[in-house]
């Protein structure tokens, strides 16, 4: 029998010991899902932001497999011809067989194949029943059964070990997939999923255990100056006020110095993505600005894909009309300055009564004729097609924010992901999130939950749930997560009213922190950025891998899981200038300042031990027991 290879995750990243032990020519990884190059929610983002570090590790032998979209193939693949020998083989034998038939070599490598959901599972099952010498790895980021119970009225984390998982299957016609999600995961090598409370879904509704989770990181930027990310979010926010001077053409009579963004993004499933309970504690809050006479205009963000009949033309005319503006006070300006140019070169002072004549103020007078409308800024950006039917567009004509001048709350609905080149908000996804004050994701039904992590990487605090793996995650690796900007909201506990009631709160609170508390709290959300790198997070990755290859080529390695020590669990300390009982900290975050509208960006936690930390071993995720998880309060 030949030596067996010991594999195990003991440095930094897990890639040292990797190098050491492994033999990159002996093995490949193929890591198959629908979303490489292929933009649809989440799963692209692991794709994409983990691919670097795979690539480190794996090098040439690493290959992605996804779907063949033309348009993603034209702008986010180069196309080379592959160097590897088998997979020329290989890849030639496809193409002649019309992609029947692969994967034929004389000294075939270990082959490692991690396919992500149920779409890519079919090759997974196909793998096992035809016994290819293939280690093989399922992740799934959410059960299908899941996320279609929970979209539903069902009291889903009460009953979860209750339902009769064919029936309900059957009951919503997805069946099928949900058989073939159950049988990857069920004969999958190694089982993975992103969230410790995915994992206990997926053990009741897919009846097995994940034997890890891998939680979902970043890439993340490191900046040489603190400031950097400051001047960033003032840069994009600056950006935004400009669209939003268009969109309230005619109605911009609240303080843009003193209105703050708020947002909620991603794949449109309303209430699983906490939407409803958003739009509800919207009102609320804007309800509370009022009674309140609060100087503060809250305008609230939605991102959320639906289908459309491109952008509608009033939003269009509002970026027209502040256009010609623009150009108009351009052009006076010139004349202006023309006029007082030839008066000094005479040696005069300007006679200001004449700097502006009668053609600068038709000209003025024009533009601003161009300014009145006779309806309210739009909610919505675009045409929709299922407009009367929209539960977004419905909720608000429920509530009743329609964006008035009597309004402090306005809400804006862009139902499409965003994009540098939108003639109508031209920023990418990132730029957006910089510019604004605060993400919001109630989410019900959420895995991991990309947005608020993010939002975190760039230093924009965000408000989550104890029911989405990232709130959870951060939970519990952070002592008093809203002092550093992470606000988790408790939907596990609490009635959707209390946990409404609970979200106006926070976004009160949040809208009555100064400038100079703001620009704190920023600092401090974005010191948690190395806890979400997959420079630490990979390692997970690599665990599963090195357990797979062990179970399916057990001559040859042997996986060696790692004993706890004492720096698995690391929580990061509450900030050291926040009171150290919980019950005055929570939610205050920074001391209140007098100097309201401090400019500078102000850190008073340099000082501080920076609380980047050293985390050398996997973090020990809660092994929440089944009761706990059971007996949540009703989702009314
Ligand atoms: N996203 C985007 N453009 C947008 C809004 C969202 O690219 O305009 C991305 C965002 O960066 C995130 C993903 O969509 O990576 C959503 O992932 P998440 O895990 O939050 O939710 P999912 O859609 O996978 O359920
Ligand atoms: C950053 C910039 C500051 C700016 C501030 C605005 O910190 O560096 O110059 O004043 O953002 O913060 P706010 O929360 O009001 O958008
Ligand atoms: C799924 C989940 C989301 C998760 C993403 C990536 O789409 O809905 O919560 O972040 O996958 O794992």
């Amino acid at each position: 029998m030949p030596l067996a290879r010991s594999l195990s995750v003991t440095s930094l990243s897990g890639l040292e010991e990797w190098d050491e032990e492994f033999d990159r020519e002996d093995a490949v990884l193929f890591e198959i899902a629908w979303e490489v190059a292929n933009k649809v929610g989440g799963i692209y983002t692991v794709i994409q932001t983990k691919a670097r570090l795979t690539c480190e590790e794996w090098g040439e032998n690493y290959f992605l497999v996804g779907p063949y979209m033309e348009s993603s193939v034209r702008t986010q693949v180069e196309l080379i011809e592959p160097c590897n020998a088998t997979l020329r083989r290989t890849i030639d034998k496809m193409n002649s067989s019309g992609c029947k038939y692969a994967a034929q070599c004389d000294e075939p490598p270990h082959i490692v194949a991690h396919f992500h959901e149920w779409l890519a599972g079919l090759g997974l099952v196909l793998c096992r029943q035809r016994q290819l010498p293939v280690a093989t790895i399922f992740t799934t980021h959410a059960t299908l059964l899941g996320r279609y119970l929970c979209a539903g009225s069902v009291d889903f984390y009460n009953k979860l070990a209750e339902f009769n998982v064919d029936k309900e299957a059957g009951d919503r016609q997805i069946y099928h997939r949900y058989c073939l999600e159950r049988a990857a995961a069920r004969c999958a090598h190694v089982f993975t999923t992103v969230s410790q409370i995915t994992a206990i879904e997926a053990e009741h509704l897919l009846k097995r255990k994940p034997d890890i989770v891998t939680p979902n990181g970043l890439n993340v930027k490191k900046f040489s100056a603190m400031h950097e990310f400051q001047n960033l979010h003032a840069q994009s926010k600056a950006r935004i006020q400009e669209f939003v001077r268009g969109h309230f053409y005619g109605h911009l009579d609240f303080n843009l110095d003193k209105t703050v963004f708020l947002f909620i993004a991603g794949r449109y499933e309303f209430s699983n993505k906490g939407a409803d309970l958003f739009l509800e504690a919207l009102a609320r809050l804007n309800y509370l600005l009022r009674v309140n006479h609060s100087e503060v205009t809250i305008i609230a963000f939605f991102i959320m894909p639906a289908r459309t009949n491109n952008f509608n033309v009033e939003t269009l005319k509002g970026q027209a009309v502040r256009k010609q503006l623009w150009d108009t006070a351009q052009t006076v300006k010139e004349r202006f300055g023309k006029k007082l140019y030839e008066s000094l070169l005479v040696g005069q002072l300007p006679d200001v009564s004449k700097m502006l004549d009668k053609e600068d103020f038709t000209m003025m007078k024009r533009a601003i004729f161009a300014t009145q409308r006779q309806c309210l800024p739009p909610i919505c950006t675009h045409n929709m097609l299922e407009d009367s039917s929209d539960p977004i567009l419905n909720c608000i004509r429920r509530i009743g924010l329609f964006n008035s001048a009597q309004d402090r709350v306005k809400v804006i609905f862009h139902p499409e992901f965003l994009s540098s080149t939108s003639p109508l908000l031209p920023m990418d996804y990132e730029e957006f999130v910089r510019g604004c004050h605060l993400g919001v994701f109630p989410s019900y039904y959420e895995p991991w939950g990309y947005t608020p992590a993010e939002c975190t990487v760039m230093g924009i605090p965000s408000i989550s749930t104890n029911l989405s793996g990232f709130g959870c995650f951060m939970e519990e690796h952070i002592a008093d997560p809203s002092a550093y900007g992470i606000y988790i909201l408790d939907r596990r506990y609490r009635g959707v009213d209390e946990s409404c009631n609970q979200l106006t709160s926070f976004l009160f609170q949040f809208c009555q922190q100064s400038r100079r508390q703001r620009i704190i709290q920023r600092n401090r959300t974005e010191r948690l950025s190395d806890l979400l790198d997959w420079r630490y997070l990979g390692r997970y990755y690599v665990s599963a891998r090195h357990m797979a290859l062990a179970k399916a080529f057990p001559d040859t390695y042997i996986y060696e899981p790692q004993e706890p020590t004492s720096a698995t669990g690391f929580r990061y300390p509450r900030p050291a200038s926040v009171p150290p009982s919980p019950a005055h900290s929570l939610h205050s975050s920074p001391h209140h300042s007098e100097a309201e509208d401090e400019e500078e960006p102000y850190d008073e936690d340099l000082e501080v031990e920076k609380d980047r930390v050293n985390i050398r071993q996997p973090f020990n995720l809660p092994n929440r027991n089944k009761n706990q998880t059971v007996g949540l309060p009703e989702k009314n």
